[in-house]
């Protein structure tokens, strides 16, 4: 079992849990707005890792509008995640399904995830328990777009989630939106209502009248008034480290904007939002998904094909049966073909 922060809540409804890294890791993919290809990225990444021979098992955690399954070529789920959240399946392990990858399998969202709106807290923990105890060596949760809870809870439950942009300054303007209802979201509850921190953190710096007050500078309006509660928030920051996924550049330029967001983030949040790296907009990317296949295996020498595996040597995945050195991408590609002889039938 990892070594859980649990921050306590104030009231019962929220899931405030930054885990520490284990062997298994979980990683959420999310970002604010739609379209920006969460899931698009989380799919391939998951085909990728599962050819490197690692275990992976992809959840689909968009509760407004599932459709992992479709490019993964699965056209009516039977079971989904709203049968186990609803209690209508027990084991979560129940619901998963196979792919025609071994090493891939999948918890399909269904089409009645939306009436999930706000799942309860009890349900959240059920859910996260349950994730622990599965078999796999990498569990990926496509997220929604937007920030209600369940998508800011969710994205805790790895403490270094990805955030998926685009270069348009909207996708820009929701992925930091995200990041701040995720930080607000986790250091609002640390402080019982009516308490000074909490008027504090709520009035001075989420509704500030003249917009957000950076939380750099809540943080020494706080500390001058209680410097235990600036020294738990600053913990809480730090635990949080997500990863920039840049997606659709047309340009290499184009990096600057996420090195630009990471910035921002950096000043005004007070958190490290790592740039990753990008993926290019490729329209194999759109075929493929016409096609409901991932990319990485219709298309493997495809650019944003490429791109998928280096966002992996960044994260420094080797290999697991050691056959090759995932920064040499000719041979994963290689890899990725064989294993594209199980998908066509
Ligand atoms: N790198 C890319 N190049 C071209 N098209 C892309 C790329 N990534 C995603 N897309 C396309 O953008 C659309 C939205 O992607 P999707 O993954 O569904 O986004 P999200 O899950 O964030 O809503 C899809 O049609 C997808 O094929
Ligand atoms: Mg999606």
């Amino acid at each position: 079992m990892p070594e859980n922060i649990q921050i306590s809540c104030a009231d019962q409804e929220i899931l405030y849990i930054l885990p520490e890294e284990t062997n298994k890791k979980v990683w959420t993919f999310a970002g604010g707005k739609g379209g920006t290809g969460k899931t698009a990225i989380t799919a391939n990444i998951g085909v990728a890792l599962a050819t490197m021979g690692y275990r992976v098992i992809l959840v689909d955690a968009d509760l407004g509008g599932a459709n992992l399954h479709t490019i993964l070529n699965i056209k009516r789920p039977k079971v989904t995640l709203s049968d186990f959240i609803n209690r209508r399946i027990n084991n979560l392990g129940d619901i998963l399904l196979n792919t025609p990858s071994e090493n891939l399998r999948l918890i399909s969202g269904g089409s009645d995830m939306v009436g999930l709106a706000n799942i309860p807290y009890q349900s959240k923990i059920r859910l996260q328990r349950h994730l622990e105890n599965l078999e796999a060596d990498y569990i990926l949760l496509d997220l929604g777009a937007g920030t209600n809870f369940n998508t800011l809870d969710f994205f805790v439950l790895s403490n270094k989630g990805f955030v998926v942009c685009n270069p348009e300054p909207t996708a820009k303007i929701n992925a930091y939106t995200f990041l701040k209802s995720v930080v607000y979201r986790l250091i609002e509850h640390e402080f019982k209502r009516g308490t000074l921190i909490k008027e504090l953190i709520v009035k001075e710096g989420r509704n500030n009248k003249r917009g957000s007050l950076p939380i750099p500078e809540l943080l020494k309006r706080i500390h001058d008034v209680d410097s235990d509660s600036s020294g738990k928030i600053k913990k809480i920051l730090s635990k949080i480290q997500p990863r920039l996924i840049m997606n659709k550049l047309r340009r290499f330029s184009q990096e600057r904007e996420g090195l630009q967001l990471a910035g921002l983030t950096d000043k005004y949040l007070g958190v490290s939002l790592s740039y990753l790296g990008m993926v290019r907009d490729d329209s194999h990317v759109v075929d493929s998904s016409e096609l409901m296949m991932p990319f990485v295996l219709q298309f493997p020498g495809c650019g944003a094909s490429k791109d998928i595996y280096s966002l992996l040597g960044k994260l420094d995945v080797e290999d697991k049966l050691g056959r090759f050195a995932v920064k040499r991408s000719s041979r994963l590609k290689r890899y990725v073909k064989t294993e594209r002889r199980y998908w066509y039938h």
